[in-house]
C-alpha cells in the first residue's frame, strides 16, 4: 500500500482574538514595533489555491485532491479586505502586495484592485500596488489588471529549461507561457517587472547562469531567492540552500557584478549591477543574511488572520472583529496594539542557531499567508 504524506500539523486554526485597547488613539502613520520597525507593507493573500504544485511550496503529496482548502465563506470578501487595507494605510502602509496561492485565480480580482488603487497615504500619495504571480494566467489578464489600476507585477520563474521547470511546478506547465505572460505584462505597462527564482540545490541551480544570461540587458530584474524553511510540508534541508554569495560568485565569474545600494530601507533583495552596464540582479538571502532588522511587512491570510512574521505559528483573527460588528476605530486600535507588541525576527534567530538542519516546529504554509 502506498503511504500518503500528511502535514505534521495544520496550524491554520491557531489564532488569537486581538485585544481592542480601551482608549482610542487615531492612527498616526508612525507605528513602531518593539524593535522600532515601522509598518509599511501589507501582503494580502486572496486565495489559498494554486494551479501549480511547486515542490518547495505546495508539494503534491500534501496538496492533493483531498486537501482541505478554505471554503468560500471563510475567505475575506473584497469589502472586508478593503476595510482592513484602509486601516493599514492609515497606520502607515505604503505598499500593498496581493499574493496567494495564485492571486489570479481569485474571481473578479480586478474589482478589488480597482478599489485598492483608489487608496492614498495620509500625505496623499498613491500606494505601490503590486501582485506576485506564477504567470500562468498573466497573458490573459495583464490588460485588465492594468486597467483596474495595478502598478506592477512580480513573476515567479524557477527555470528556463522546460523539463526542469515542469519538475518544479509539478503540473507540466511550460516555460514559454510564463515568458509570454511576462512580455504581455511589460507591453501593457505593468513594470518594472521583477522575476523571482527560488534556487533549490540539486533541482535548478544549474539554471542560475542561463537565467542570468537570458534576463541580462532585458527590462526585467531577475532576483535569486534562497530556498527557505517556510511552512511544514516541503521537507526543507539546509544543504539544499545555495547561499546568495555562491550565486554572485557563479555569475560574476562570467559576467562581473558590482554591489549597489538598496532602493529603500527594508528591501528584501541585495542589489548587484552588471559591470558592463547591462542591468541588475537581486539576491534575496533570507537564510544566510537575514533581513529581519528592518522588516516592515505584515501579512493578511486568505481568511483574515494577521501574521506579523512569515514564520509565525499563529495569526490574529481580524475577520472575527469585522464580522462581530467592530468599528474601524476598534480594529485600528487592535492593529496598533499588535504591531507595538511585535518582536518577530525568525530568520535572524535561525541564522544564529548552530543546528539548522530541520525546522524545529511546524509553521503555517506560505500558500496560506502569502509569500
Ligand atoms: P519589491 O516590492 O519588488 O521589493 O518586492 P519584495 O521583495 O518586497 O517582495 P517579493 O514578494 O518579491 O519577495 C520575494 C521573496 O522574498 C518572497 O517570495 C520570499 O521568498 C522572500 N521574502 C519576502 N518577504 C519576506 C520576509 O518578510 N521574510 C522572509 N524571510 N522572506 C521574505
Ligand atoms: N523558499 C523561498 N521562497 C519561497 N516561495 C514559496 N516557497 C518558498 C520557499 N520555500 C516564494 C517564491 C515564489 C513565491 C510565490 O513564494 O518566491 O515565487
Ligand atoms: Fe503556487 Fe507560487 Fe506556491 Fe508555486 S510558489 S505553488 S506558484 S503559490
Ligand atoms: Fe520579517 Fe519574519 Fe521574514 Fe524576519 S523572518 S524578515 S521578521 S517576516
Amino acid at each position: 500500500m502506498s503511504q500518503k504524506v500528511i502535514p505534521v500539523a495544520d496550524l491554520r486554526h491557531l489564532q488569537s482574538l486581538p485585544t481592542i485597547p480601551a482608549v482610542f488613539e487615531a492612527p498616526t502613520g508612525l507605528l513602531g514595533d518593539m524593535l522600532g520597525r515601522p509598518l509599511r507593507d501589507l501582503r494580502i493573500s486572496v486565495t489559498d489555491r494554486c494551479n501549480f504544485r511547486c515542490v518547495y511550496c505546495m508539494p503534491k503529496q500534501v496538496f492533493d485532491k483531498d486537501y482541505a482548502y478554505l471554503p468560500h465563506s471563510a475567505l475575506l470578501s473584497f469589502e472586508e479586505i478593503l476595510r482592513i487595507a484602509q486601516i493599514f494605510v492609515a497606520h502607515g502602509v505604503e505598499k500593498i502586495r496581493l499574493t496567494g496561492g495564485e492571486p489570479l485565480l481569485r474571481k473578479n480580482l480586478e474589482r478589488l484592485i480597482e478599489q485598492l488603487a483608489r487608496l492614498e497615504t495620509p500625505e496623499g500619495r498613491p500606494l505601490d500596488l503590486t501582485l506576485t504571480t506564477n504567470g500562468a494566467l498573466l497573458a490573459k489578464k495583464a490588460q485588465s489588471l492594468k486597467d483596474a489600476g495595478l502598478k506592477r507585477v512580480t513573476v515567479s520563474l524557477d527555470s528556463l529549461d522546460d523539463a526542469t521547470f515542469k519538475r518544479m511546478n509539478d503540473v507540466d506547465f511550460p516555460v514559454s507561457d510564463v515568458l509570454n505572460g511576462i512580455d504581455v505584462a511589460h507591453t501593457v505597462g505593468l513594470g518594472p517587472i521583477k522575476v523571482n527564482m527560488v534556487v533549490k540545490g540539486g533541482m535548478n541551480d544549474q539554471e542560475i547562469l542561463p537565467m542570468a544570461r537570458h534576463f541580462k540587458g532585458s527590462p526585467f530584474i531577475l532576483r535569486f531567492i534562497e530556498y527557505m524553511d517556510v511552512g511544514a510540508s516541503n521537507g526543507w534541508k539546509m544543504d539544499e540552500v545555495i547561499p546568495s554569495g555562491e550565486v554572485v560568485r557563479r555569475i560574476s565569474a562570467e559576467m562581473p557584478l558590482i554591489e549597489v545600494a538598496a532602493n529603500y530601507t527594508g528591501e528584501t533583495a541585495g542589489r548587484w549591477r552588471y559591470a558592463d552596464g547591462s542591468g541588475e540582479v537581486g539576491m534575496i538571502s533570507s537564510v544566510t543574511q537575514a533581513f529581519c532588522h528592518n522588516c516592515t511587512r505584515a501579512r493578511l491570510s486568505t481568511e483574515g488572520k494577521l501574521y506579523t512574521c512569515l514564520f509565525a505559528r499563529s495569526g490574529h483573527d481580524l475577520r472575527a472583529l469585522l464580522r462581530n460588528g467592530h468599528s474601524d476605530a476598534d480594529i485600528a486600535g487592535a492593529v496598533s496594539h499588535l504591531w507595538r507588541a511585535r518582536g518577530d525576527r525568525y530568520s535572524e534567530l535561525r541564522t544564529a542557531q548552530t543546528d539548522v538542519t530541520t525546522p524545529e516546529a511546524p509553521r503555517v504554509e506560505m500558500s496560506y499567508i502569502g509569500g
